[in-house]
């Protein structure tokens, strides 16, 4: 466990739960989310948190069986702070009331402070207009008020918008702070961490030489080999086990042949010249595209790549002097266990590959660096280990690589048209300067042929559709809203360049419902 001022957030299923996290990070404090049934008395002890967040969610307080929070964490003597159904919790659990709503509330509202608190510290530097706006979305409401508590902020649909109780520093508030659209929401969350006494010492130094002890000590003088991408998060975990653990760590990159225009020279001259890190390059070209042969199906493409990326790092384990030890590059996200009210398991949209399979069939140990970190907070690691901004910045790139971005079966030929189209639209975009505004662009060539018609002859050539979309963190995404001139740019170049496609389209669809990539 992080040795650093901690917060705990108990999840009650909102959405938005990550969100508080990625606030709270961003104020350089060390937090954790875990599910509210699995945070009981022992954990409590254990962790010895700071101070507690109790996250919104779906339930209502009023139904039966419905969560709860340990009543010790209203024991410990830390400050908490209850969000939306956290404080409808905190009330029922601390003897107030909550009445299901005939009142639902949903999206903007402005909170003003109560005359008695405007000036209290939690609301340093609120209010200078008066009032606030903030993201209302709840269904019950509070209707009497736990003992020690007094109302600090009201709005015209929640009389009971804010409440606290200063004596124990309980606060509880009706609205989400932790989304955008509460525009100062982040400065409630400020205040609250500064009443509770935090230094903020959460910081990415900090973190590096934590991280380089703790990896010695797991991996003591055993090999490492880590799977390493290409993209940020694989290349940030890479050097840093260089750094903790030097020649012991050997890197393997498997370029599947799916790969972009100059990635696997890029990658390889980055990891083996510069930085002198040992690396295999495997050149397995054959192997993934041979058993990819006629294969269009895309859950079959996908699994068939994810099985042949175990066979592959399983002969390189043992090409390196027996490794006992994987290294990949799993974030934080990815390993919050997220609070299921559905029961049930949730539906396949697409197999992603990565190498979570692996240990259990490999009989490796993990070493994930990364685990506790945001997407945002690998890239401030990678600056601080001296990795290029524009590496940095790289958009993501699926494992599965240009497979899942050629729908249809695959062909050498096929690949080399979106290799070419792809690199043309990429370098459109920075020639636009809008490669850091989004989050990822790609071509995708349709399995479709249309006829055109170049200089005065007749074409039949495939079509191909642009994708660049805008997103926080790849659930959700919008397209990306480029000028018809970039548009009609983009295009003539891709037609005039690449031989094969005679036709683009953009695709402007947002996710939901569609997914990012094709496949
Ligand atoms: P979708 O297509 O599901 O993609 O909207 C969301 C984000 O995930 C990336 N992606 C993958 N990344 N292995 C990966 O490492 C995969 O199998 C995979 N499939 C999708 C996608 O590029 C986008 O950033």
């Amino acid at each position: 466990m992080s040795k650093h001022e901690r917060l705990l957030i108990v999840d009650f299923g909102s959405q938005v739960t990550q969100l508080i996290a990625r606030r709270l990070r961003e104020l350089n404090v060390y937090c954790e989310i875990h599910p509210f049934n699995t945070v009981d008395d022992a954990f409590l002890d254990r962790f010895a948190p700071r101070a507690v967040i109790l996250s919104g969610g779906p339930a209502s307080v009023t139904a039966q069986g419905s969560p709860r929070a340990p009543q010790k964490l209203f024991e410990m003597g830390v400050p908490v702070l209850g969000i939306c159904y956290g404080q409808q919790v905190m009330m029922e659990q601390l003897g107030g009331r909550v009445e299901s709503g005939h009142h639902r509330e949903f999206g903007r509202a402005f909170v003003t402070p109560t005359a008695a608190h405007e000036g209290d510290r939690i609301f340093t530097g609120l209010f200078a207009t008066g009032r606030e706006e903030v993201w209302m979305s709840h269904g019950d409401r509070v209707t009497a008020l736990a003992p020690g508590f007094e109302v600090y902020g009201t709005s015209p649909g929640a009389p009971l918008a804010m409440v606290g109780d200063p004596a124990r520093q309980f606060y509880a508030v009706q609205f989400h702070p932790e989304v955008h659209h509460t525009p100062n929401g982040r400065i409630l969350l400020e205040n609250f961490i500064r009443l509770a006494g935090f230094t903020g010492d959460w910081t990415m130094g900090a973190y590096r030489a934590e991280a380089v002890e703790k990896i010695r000590a797991q991996v003591g003088n055993g090999k490492v080999i880590c799977g390493l991408s290409g993209g940020v998060d694989s290349s940030v975990a890479a050097m840093l086990i260089h750094e903790a653990i030097g020649e012991q760590l050997t890197c393997v990159f498997v370029d599947h042949g799916l790969l972009r225009q100059g990635e696997a020279d890029e990658v390889v001259s980055m990891f083996r010249d510069h930085y002198n890190i040992p690396l295999i390059h495997a050149d397995e070209s054959e192997l993934f595209l041979g058993a990819l042969d006629g294969v269009s199906d895309p859950e079959i493409k996908r699994k068939t790549i994810g099985r042949l990326f175990i066979e592959v790092f399983e002969r390189h384990a043992k090409s390196v002097g027996d490794a006992k030890f994987l290294a990949q590059g799993t974030l934080y996200p990815d390993v919050i266990e997220s609070v299921s009210f559905s029961g049930g398991p949730s539906v396949t949209i697409k197999s992603h590959h990565n190498v979570g399979g692996l240990p259990e069939k490999m009989g490796l140990k993990l070493v994930e660096p990364l685990r506790e970190l945001f997407k945002d907070e690998v890239r401030a690691l990678g600056r601080e280990l001296g990795l290029p901004a524009h590496f940095i910045g790289r958009h993501p790139f699926p494992g599965p690589g240009l497979a899942i971005r050629c729908p249809g079966a695959i062909s050498h030929d096929k690949l080399e048209i979106l290799r070419k189209a792809d690199a043309i639209f990429i370098d459109q975009i920075r020639r636009h300067g809008l490669y850091d505004d989004i989050w990822q662009a790609f071509v995708a060539l349709l399995p479709v042929r249309s006829v055109g018609v170049m200089g005065d002859g007749r074409t039949y050539e495939y079509a191909c559709a642009l994708r660049a979309v805008t997103s926080v963190d790849g659930m959700t995404a919008d397209y990306y809203p480029f000028t018809h001139e970039f548009l009609g740019e983009t295009a003539t170049r891709i037609v005039g360049e690449v031989q094969g496609i005679n036709r683009v389209t953009y695709d402007i669809t947002s996710k939901p419902p569609g997914t990012i990539e094709w496949e």
